[in-house]
């Protein structure tokens, strides 16, 4: 059998990610908690991963411990500023002891600023579709990044503005207050000026910071690349999906399915690319879809499915997003914030990291810049619209007790981070049904 390895350079991070929504526990004071309550999500928060009560200090352990040298989290803005006048300087004391717990335990931090959430009062004003939250946004960031340099220099302005605009305004499976294309795209728009206005306040806070937002990145292929409508289709879901933020930051001005938009202050703002990475869609022209512009996108029935089929596990696309971004970004540093796969079973999810981490390693040795990689995510977390019906975790979480369970995943995992490589003894041992794919002979 083959013996042979995959190493990574020399300061290559390694973490997981996270969102403060997600795993602190009792956030009642933003959007998604009223959205919750009023049955629009498969279960509710809840006490979430308790990181609120103190247990961010176990998982921090079990990240460190798993070899793990970065971490990347979110602070909520409706604990750090609960109305519109008032600071609460106990959240953000609470986030220092937070990075000086990764520090401890030598751990590199990467902050979101924002990850979905929004606070109440900012939410009732119809938050991102008016340029009125752009201040707002600087204000709090100016406000954080103020008492969080001394353990980060590191920072993610906002989390995937493309999903957070689209479910919300057009799936409708995200809270917003009104509905249509025309108003994603505002949004959009008003992230892209309040990312812009943030980046240059955290420039002129933190000189030395590196400062990105995160992308979910979705690579397509036509069904038939012989169609011309599904190539066409193809080309709208793409562009219309992925391009508001990337165009805006290249030249200024965002790409939308309703036109072009000037935001000449977001060009040239970003110091890496954070990437999240999941899947693959492939797309066909459909006239009775109406609501997805005529297209519809899927997964091919043939495909490595997840549990709850919410992701095709096609380890290729993370190189092609790479060399996307490679191609759009010459020499910019990336991060790939997130990449991960739901599995309760944990059936899947070993293979799925092997083979995303070869791919990783492979742009690595084509010198794309790849600096880090952040599996989502570390301990199960509550997955949104979907509630706890999906499980993420390296870890398994029990709800009821609060009690943590190790999947393979994370020995894996952890044998990977430890060794900066992904060796064939680890994929015979974890995932040896894909052994022949990662060490053709
Ligand atoms: C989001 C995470 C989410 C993950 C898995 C990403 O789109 O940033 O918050 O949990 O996908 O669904």
């Amino acid at each position: 059998m083959v013996q042979a390895s995959y190493h990574f350079p020399r300061g290559f991070l390694w973490g997981t990610a996270t969102a403060a929504h997600q795993v602190e526990g009792n956030n009642t004071n933003n959007q998604w908690w009223q959205w919750e309550q009023t049955g629009h999500t498969n279960g509710t928060s809840g006490l979430a991963c308790d990181w609120w009560g103190g247990r961010w200090r176990e998982d921090f352990d079990r990240a460190a411990e798993g070899g793990q040298n970065a971490h990347r989290m979110s602070v909520e803005w409706s604990r750090i500023q609960p109305t519109p006048d008032t600071w609460d300087e106990d959240a953000l004391e609470h986030y220092r002891l937070m990075l000086r717990g990764l520090r401890e335990r030598g751990m590199t931090a990467l902050v979101t600023l924002h990850h979905f959430s929004d606070p109440l009062w900012l939410y009732e004003q119809c938050g991102w579709e008016t340029e009125a939250v752009i201040p707002l946004f600087e204000k709090f960031v100016r406000k954080v990044v103020g008492a969080l340099k001394e353990y980060c220099t590191l920072w993610c302005t906002i989390n995937e503005p493309n999903v957070y605009a689209l479910s919300g305004y057009v799936a409708g499976t995200f809270p917003a207050c009104n509905k249509g294309l025309n108003i994603a795209m505002r949004v959009q728009a008003n992230m892209l000026r309040a990312h812009a206005a943030a980046y240059r306040a955290i420039h002129e806070i933190q000189p030395e910071s590196r400062v990105g937002y995160a992308l979910h990145y979705r690579p397509m292929k036509a069904k038939n690349a012989w169609s011309p409508l599904d190539v066409w289709m193809r080309n709208i879901q793409y562009n219309g999906i992925n391009m508001a933020f990337p165009s805006a930051i290249s030249t200024g001005v965002m790409k939308s399915p309703l036109g072009s938009v000037r935001i000449p202050e977001a060009k040239g703002t970003q110091d890496y690319l954070g990437l999240n990475y999941y899947s693959v869609d492939t797309v066909k022209f459909d006239i009775t879809n109406p609501n997805e512009m005529f297209g519809r996108r899927y997964y091919p029935a043939d495909s490595d499915l997840s549990t709850t089929k919410f992701i095709a596990n096609i380890p290729e696309g993370i190189f092609d997003s790479i060399k996307w971004a490679v191609r759009t970004y010459p020499n910019l540093p990336i991060l790939i914030t997130e990449n991960g796969v739901e599995d309760a079973e944990d059936k899947m999810r070993p293979r799925y990291i092997a083979q995303h981490i070869h791919q990783v390693w492979r742009a690595v040795n084509f010198n794309f810049p790849v600096k880090g990689y952040f599996h989502w995510s570390l301990v199960d977390n509550f997955e949104w619209e979907r509630g706890w019906t999906q499980r993420f975790g390296l870890w398994a979480l029990d709800l009821e007790t609060q009690k943590r369970t190790k999947r393979p995943s994370a020995d894996l995992y952890a044998e990977i981070c430890k060794e900066n490589g992904l060796t064939s003894e680890m994929v015979q041992k974890y995932c040896p049904e894909v052994f022949d794919k990662l060490f053709p002979v």
